[in-house]
């Protein structure tokens, strides 16, 4: 993975990145070895393409719409994130002492994933989002998440992603790596711009892949609970549970935005001229397409 080691909040930090995804690295046969039970469901996405959002839903859906039962914990607890080491607990340790059934958190390219999740046929949703929107997004992160590598400047942070030498890599070849593997493993695909323009029929996805048969009253429920604002404000899920020291919202909130297009905002017209053509190449030999706008 690269750009992985270029980031360091000085010998005073609590959290030293290097080590933190150092620790990854050393324990990278771990991961891979980790072991999937049939029951595990798999929620998938490239960081920052409404990862949080689709957890919500999922636990929403898991506990019949009750509430207070999706505020038992933070979202990073409720659903260990793999391959990931801070804060706290090594996520895999948390998930192997979880009691079934579990539902876990990767942003890792499909290549990459443990193989026991295709040996046991767990189903995965994956949430795929414009990639303009997406940068733009993965950039601000980048900005408060003192876990990150320094993003640099606007421009260097655009060139970093499109040529993939970021955290967790490609967004290219991970959107495309997912949309192949779904031609031959149980993987509900979700693109986070129609969750965006209608989130009613997006959730009667999710409940039609989870084989559950929820009534329209808690549906309407789920709906509401999960919007951007409700979200925002909820602190089981706006990450406000992190040390400035670690996720600094003042500079940029994790529940930032939340909407589709505002990459208009950052690009100048030449930096989308650029990419537009880079994407096209990249883009070329893929039944993949995505919306920009809404
Ligand atoms: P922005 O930075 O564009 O606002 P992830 O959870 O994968 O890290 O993704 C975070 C992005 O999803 C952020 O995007 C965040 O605001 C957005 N997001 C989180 N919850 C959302 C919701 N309920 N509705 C719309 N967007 C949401």
């Amino acid at each position: 993975l690269p750009g992985l080691f270029q980031s360091d909040l000085g010998e005073n930090s609590f959290l030293i990145p290097k080590m933190a995804i150092q620790s990854v690295c050393d324990r990278w046969d771990q991961i891979w070895n980790f072991r999937a039970r049939p029951d595990d469901l798999l929620i998938t996405t490239y960081a920052k393409a409404g990862t949080t959002w689709i957890q919500e839903i999922v636990d929403m859906i898991q506990h019949d719409g009750d509430i207070e039962k999706c505020k038992r914990a933070t979202t990073y607890l409720r659903h260990p994130f793999i391959e990931w080491v801070l804060p706290g607990p090594f996520s895999l340790e948390l998930a192997e002492a979880m009691p079934s059934p579990r539902t876990l958190k990767t942003h890792l390219p499909v290549q990459l994933v443990p193989p026991s999740f295709w040996e046991q046929e767990c189903k995965i949703i994956y949430v795929a989002r414009n990639a303009k929107d997406n940068l733009v997004s993965y950039y601000h992160f980048h900005r408060m998440n003192k876990n990150m590598p320094e993003p640099g400047t606007w421009e260097e942070f655009l060139k970093k992603f499109m040529a993939g030498q970021v955290l967790w890599g490609c967004w290219y070849d991970h959107v495309k790596g997912w949309w192949d593997a779904k031609e031959n493993h149980c993987i509900l695909y979700l693109f986070y711009e129609d969750l965006k323009e209608d989130p009613k029929r997006e959730i009667q996805k999710v409940l039609q892949f989870l084989e559950k048969d929820l009534e329209n009253e808690v549906l309407d429920k789920i709906i509401h609970h999960t919007t951007f604002e409700i979200m925002k404000d909820n602190p089981m899920a706006n990450y406000t549970f992190q040390p400035p020291a670690v996720m600094d919202h003042s500079i940029s909130p994790f529940m930032r935005k939340g909407t589709v297009g505002d990459w208009k905002n950052h690009f100048t017209m030449a930096q989308n001229e650029k990419f537009d053509d880079d994407y096209r190449k990249k883009m070329s030999r893929t039944s993949l397409t995505f919306r920009m706008e809404l």
